[in-house]
């Protein structure tokens, strides 16, 4: 096993100011630096208004990661939250459905969200701070309302479904609320999906920005608030010897998997209407790629990361359809246990042509990726629940390994979910009389060196939009360049039916076929 001795330079964060819940994720400390270079422990004052005040997200993301953050004291006394939804419900009734489900999270220890005990302080600070408006997203009244209460700095929260975006953005405009007046901001967070395509992608963001500035909007993709992907950055950039293997003339192809073990579980009508590909590939996949494709950003500062990532995406040619595969998953077996299809679970249609499974190979037009394949795949009800990046390396040109049989490619994987770590498979003599080369893996796991209380990702993502560091949001840019990518396939998927793959397995044939026609093979999906 390599050990990377990090002990030493978490000792040298920990002494530096750097928010607490930062230290708890074990950030880079690059990126510390220049957060505690402000001098600011907490966040500012600040009213944190939700739309979506009685939904899944508020319950199950949103409040527990205002308790992480309130239990690290980076919520300002001043701190509160306006919920807003339609449903009748108080102050009173609002905090004590949510003091429910709070402590509901302290039976599950394999849910998003667990801790043994509710932090009485921590859960007091913020539920004390929480008031309800009840209202209809698009009426009026709750934006004269929110006039009457709101001043002062302002995080406005869209954890709505997606077609009240613009009318919501736009709302806030004519009302004045997001008009920022000197030393105060009004901010608007937006979740995904940001459109179902380019064209929807560019008619929302041209109705946002007539309301107000892109630096005002921060549109979320929770994949970036995972601290194994924010950490790929480090491993590239800070260790000397990645970056110059980190290029065509070594890597032989790239593979990026997400797959996942549960069904759409009661989600059916909005997969329905989103597949596999919509739901994943260019938003959660691309922050990946953009991971380990960008070039080196000129600083850790919010435009210099977000203009390479846009350049990287503008650099991706768009997807024709045979480069791709989509799949369905039928009846079958996934860890033992029994499941339907996807056409038998809850609000899907008997006769469904949604795809469950998607797989794209990618092409990079710049100097350091041309000619390297980047084979994506996602699914639903696979084999494994695994996250992770491996780039596969060209076997040794050079005497006096080049041309012998090896057992097998040299591999580096980012592991990102459920192990969070990183791992390289290698080559080396077995040990005899003769020179004999045998499969070795050095790994190391990031438990082993930081340690990380529970926390759902939008500590990190609220907490940095609430100081106006935007490198964790995507740029309207950015999103029109990734839907680019994709939008040839998602006309070509409009037409056909995807080809069906039984619970449990790795994906339908035909994805195996899109690596096969190059000679190459998916990685086997393992948990470990
Ligand atoms: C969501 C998708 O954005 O990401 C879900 O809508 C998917 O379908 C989820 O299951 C995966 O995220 P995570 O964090 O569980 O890997």
């Amino acid at each position: 096993m390599v050990s990377f001795d990090v002990h030493a330079s978490e000792r040298v964060m920990n002494e530096q100011a750097r928010p607490a819940a930062a230290t708890r994720q074990g950030h880079v400390p690059i990126r510390l630096e220049a957060r505690s270079s402000s001098g600011t422990r907490c966040a500012p004052p600040c009213v944190l208004v939700i739309f979506g005040a009685a939904g899944d997200l508020t319950k199950r993301l949103l409040m527990p990661a205002l308790y992480d953050l309130a239990g690290s004291h980076l919520l300002d006394q001043s701190f509160h939250v306006i919920g807003i939804d339609r449903a009748d419900n108080s102050d009173e009734g609002w905090r004590a459905s949510l003091t429910e489900t709070m402590q509901s999270f302290t039976k599950d220890p394999t849910a998003e969200f667990y801790t043994p005990k509710i932090d009485p302080q921590a859960w007091g600070f913020v539920r004390g701070r929480l008031t309800y408006l009840k209202g209809d997203f698009i009426e009026p009244d709750i934006y004269r309302e929110l006039g009457r209460r709101l001043s002062g700095n302002v995080v406005f929260y869209l954890a709505i479904n997606d077609r009240f975006f613009g009318p919501v953005v736009d709302r806030l405009g004519e009302s004045g609320l997001l008009k920022q007046k000197e030393g105060e901001f009004r901010r608007v967070v937006i979740e995904k999906p940001f459109g179902r395509d380019l064209h929807s992608a560019k008619v929302l963001n041209a109705q946002i920005l007539k309301q107000a500035d892109e630096s005002q909007f921060y549109r979320i993709d929770h994949f970036l608030g995972k601290e194994t992907v924010e950490s790929i950055l480090a491993i590239r950039f800070a260790n000397a010897l990645f970056e110059p293997i980190w290029r065509r003339h070594y890597v032989d192809h790239i593979e990026i998997t997400a797959a996942e073990t549960i069904g759409v579980e009661e989600r059916g009508a909005f997969y329905e209407a989103t597949g596999a590909l919509r739901d994943m590939v260019p938003n959660h996949l691309f922050q990946l790629l953009c991971m380990i494709g960008i070039e080196p950003p000129r600083s850790l500062d919010a435009e210099a990361f977000r203009d390479e990532k846009a350049r990287l995406m503008q650099q991706v040619r768009p997807v024709p359809p045979g480069n791709a595969a989509r799949g369905q998953y039928g009846a079958g077996s996934v860890q033992g246990r029994q499941v339907k299809a996807y056409r038998s679970e809850p609000q899907v249609a008997p006769e469904s042509r949604t795809e469950t499974y998607a797989a794209v190979k990618l092409s990079i037009d710049n100097a350091r990726w041309a000619g390297v394949p980047f084979y994506l795949r996602t699914g639903k009800r696979l084999a494994a629940r695994q996250t992770q990046i491996a780039l596969v390396f060209k076997p040794a040109s050079s005497p006096p390994f080049a041309g012998t049989q090896r057992p097998a490619q040299d591999i580096l994987r980012l592991q990102i979910d459920p192990v969070q770590g990183m791992k390289m498979d290698l080559s080396a003599k077995v040990p005899g009389p003769t020179m004999r080369l045998g499969p070795v893996a050095a790994s190391f796991r990031y438990n082993d060196f930081f340690s990380e209380p529970p926390n759902v990702g939008y500590e990190t993502l609220l907490y940095d939009c609430m100081m106006g560091d935007a490198t964790l949001f995507q740029r309207a840019d950015y999103i029109e360049a990734s839907w680019a990518v994709v939008d040839p396939l998602l006309e070509a998927w409009a037409e056909g039916t995807p080809q069906l793959y039984a619970s449990g397995s790795a994906g339908p044939a035909s994805a195996d076929e899109l690596l096969g026609r190059d000679g190459r093979r998916w990685l086997p999906l393992e948990t470990t």
